[in-house]
């Protein structure tokens, strides 16, 4: 029989089942969705291709949306971020899987080809590049007309689908999970703040205090990191390029500057802007010996590598996840994570009490494109706020945290205008 996965060693799975344990017994929200649903089975029938990094959390996603009766066959959405034991877990107990650590660019394509051959119904996505293949390469899978919406996790994915769409070129709806305040405003900030430091201390175990710390980006996910960053002793210093954002960095008590100024004090750069060239030729030959590169966007495009290279004369591997790149000018260089996303790749991602509610988003948009199959149109939705409230509640109470609710009289004041001075 044809195997029904690729991952890199099976032998990994012990290892790999005791860390989905460990996300399983961290993420109530998915919990309770799951006991929910796999008495209800909404996905009945419905076959899932997941694009998504391949980790301990990304694990519980797919036993959930399996418990509510999907079908699913995943692949990672990174190179370089796949758990290999989690993987290993996966293939053993049955999941269509595939992904390992450090596989080339055709392996990572030959990995969403083995998902997308299912002729699925949805589509779960980090990065669009899932989406990106059917709608490019595989067309004659959407020909097929099977596939009723899918779902979006991140920034970069959703800006990616916004072009797409207002190019007239996206052939179904996609809900943009990233957008969900459940989503952005724990994930991107509180997730992406933890474990950007947590993957540069675990490849690195620098002294963040007392450093001056550039973070590139003051988005979600740059603020994140530069409140982390400075709760750790660091002198943070802001880049950005929209004004507004740059005000607020100002106002929230960072230096901001230019990357040209930054650079001749920095002694770690983190990018997170979502966009390419961020660090580039003349930022690099401006730098400190010494300096400390690194990326938590979701593409490495931010650092430009090709510079980097191309201003060095020896290259060399000194710790895992770990490149030291010695300059022409004789200075030397710390690339991590080969300028990838460091938290998944030097790191585990963002712990699990996060994703907790970034995964309950995505089964909450998938259950609704389900349920409202052939009533939407090709473009990119927001999440409705039903959902979001629902999620906080969720998870509020497995907190133990209690609320207050409006009382009839403060409803009704909320909802009308005539009251004043
Ligand atoms: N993106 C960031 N952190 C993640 C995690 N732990 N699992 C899946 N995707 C992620």
């Amino acid at each position: 029989m044809e195997k029904k996965y690729r991952v890199k060693d099976l032998s990994l799975a012990e290892e790999g089942k005791k860390k989905i344990e460990w996300a399983r017994e961290h993420m109530p929200v998915l919990k309770f969705l799951k006991e929910k649903y796999s008495k209800t089975k909404p996905l009945e029938g419905i076959k899932i291709a997941g694009c998504m990094h391949i980790t301990k959390e990304t694990a519980v996603l797919i036993e959930t949306l399996k418990a509510a009766g999907a079908e699913t066959y995943w692949s990672g959405c990174n190179p370089l971020s796949t758990q290999d034991d989690v993987a290993a877990a996966l293939a053993e107990e049955g999941i269509s899987i595939y992904g390992w650590r450090g596989l080339s660019i055709k392996e990572y394509y030959w990995c969403i080809d083995q998902t997308i051959n299912v002729t699925p119904n949805i589509t779960i996505d980090d990065g669009a590049d899932l989406v990106t293949r059917l709608h490019t390469y595989r067309k004659e899978i959407l020909d097929k007309e099977e596939v009723i919406g899918g779902t979006e996790e991140t920034t970069t994915g959703v800006q990616r689908l916004i072009a797409m769409a207002k190019e007239g070129k996206l052939r179904y709806p996609i809900i943009a999970v990233n957008n969900a305040e459940t989503k952005w405003n724990f994930d991107n900030v509180y997730g992406t703040g933890q474990s950007t430091i947590d993957g540069i201390l675990r490849s690195t175990n620098v002294l963040l205090a007392g450093k001056n710390v550039v973070v590139a980006g003051y988005g979600h996910c740059g603020r994140g990191i530069a409140m982390r960053a400075r709760g750790m002793g660091a002198h943070v210093i802001i880049t950005e390029v929209n004004p507004i954002r740059a005000l607020k960095a100002v106002l929230d008590g960072y230096k901001v500057m230019s990357m040209n100024q930054a650079a001749r004090i920095g002694d770690i750069f983190i990018t997170a802007t979502g966009c390419k060239d961020v660090v580039r030729e003349e930022h690099v030959k401006r730098m400190k010996n010494g300096a400390i590169l690194c990326n938590s966007g979701h593409f490495n495009v931010e650092i430009n590598i090709e510079d980097l290279k191309k201003l060095s004369k020896k290259r060399e591997k000194i710790r895992k996840d770990v490149e030291r790149y010695e300059l022409k000018n004789n200075k030397k260089i710390y690339l991590l994570a080969e300028g990838r996303l460091v938290n998944l790749v030097a790191g585990e991602g963002h712990p699990s009490e996060v994703m907790d509610m970034s995964f309950a988003n995505q089964v909450l948009s998938v259950i609704y494109l389900v349920k409202n199959k052939g009533k939407m149109e090709p473009k990119v939705y927001s999440v409705p706020i039903e959902q979001d409230m629902e999620i906080a509640s969720i998870k509020l109470k497995s907190m133990g945290i209690k609320i207050d609710k409006l009382t009839k009289e403060q409803k009704k004041y909320l909802e009308e205008w005539k009251e004043g001075t």
